[in-house]
């Protein structure tokens, strides 16, 4: 029994699939596009599991509570939350309001931590909590600034929640991803301005961006048995973005650049 906000596109709709392919109930949350969410439900009970759309605006504080209101009046128990909607304004830190900051915590943050305080107390030992992060929790980059910050308290509180849900047996951990292949990916690189897509696909070690399914199947990972020892940690799932540092070897010029591929064939 799991629930997952922001479920009906990306990684969160990847993650629902997967868990119903494993027969799981999953809770796909949504806000705006319900027509997506139910087909996310359809697909799921297509293979076995079983599936229901919630709309729920988790920017706000009532609709937080009215979402795991649904879980408690219809199953009475959670295994899994996951928290993964998010959106923000992508600008420069000059031209952020008031508001975009209010507005970043409401829907980045809070939701996360309301959310982990109305689980806790569905779950039994062996309860389950993964919140999404991302690369701009530990690196900065343009228009990122509302966000990123965000998600760094994300990975903080993935910490503090570890430490106090532990005698519960609730694991709880963050899935930091890189440049994923998805509507919100797309959004960024159209901000004017921004890089070339594909220039920066190239200084990623794995030269490509993820997929929502290699973040959903990291996800799935934190949530199975294997993963009973593993609380507080945040998984990064980037292709190797995080390890590399100016200047890229694509910069330079030798003797500094890659060795030829010994094969000859790369
Ligand atoms: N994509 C990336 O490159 C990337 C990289 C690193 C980390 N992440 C993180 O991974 C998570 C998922 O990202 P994504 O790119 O897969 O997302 P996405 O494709 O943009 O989908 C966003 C999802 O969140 C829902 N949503 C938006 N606002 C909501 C609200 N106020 N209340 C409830 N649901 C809401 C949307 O529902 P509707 O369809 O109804 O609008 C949709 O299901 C996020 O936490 C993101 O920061 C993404």
């Amino acid at each position: 029994m799991a629930l997952i906000t922001g479920a009906s596109r990306g990684i969160g709709r990847a993650l629902a699939h997967t868990l119903g392919r494993g027969g799981a109930t999953v809770v796909v949350n949504y806000k705006r596009n319900a027509d997506l969410a139910e087909k996310v439900v359809a697909g799921i009970e297509e293979v076995g599991g079983r599936g229901l759309a919630v709309q729920a605006d988790v920017e706000t504080v009532e609709g937080v509570h009215s979402l795991f209101a649904r879980v408690r009046d219809e199953f009475g128990r959670l295994d899994h939350f996951v928290s993964n909607a998010a959106a923000g304004a992508f600008k420069n830190i000059l031209d952020l309001k008031p508001h975009h900051l209010d507005r970043s915590y409401a829907m980045n943050l809070r939701p996360f931590v309301l959310g982990a305080q109305q689980a806790v107390p569905l779950m039994d030992a062996g309860g389950r909590i993964v919140a999404l992060s991302s690369y701009g929790s530990t690196r900065a980059f343009p228009t990122y600034a509302a966000l990123g910050p965000m998600k760094a308290a994300i990975e903080s509180w993935v910490r503090y929640m570890a430490l106090e849900f532990a005698p519960y047996s609730i694991n709880v951990n963050g899935v930091s991803g890189g440049l994923i292949d998805s509507d919100s990916l797309d959004y960024f690189y159209g901000v004017p301005g921004m890089a070339d897509r594909a220039s920066v696909f190239d200084r990623v070690p794995k030269q490509r961006p993820g997929t929502a399914q290699e973040v959903a199947d990291a996800i799935t990972f934190l949530l199975s048995p294997g993963a009973e020892y593993i609380t507080g940690q945040t998984m990064v799932v980037d292709g190797g973005l995080s390890v590399v540092a100016p200047p890229f070897f694509a910069d330079t010029s030798a003797p500094l650049s890659l060795p030829a591929h010994p094969t000859g064939e790369k």
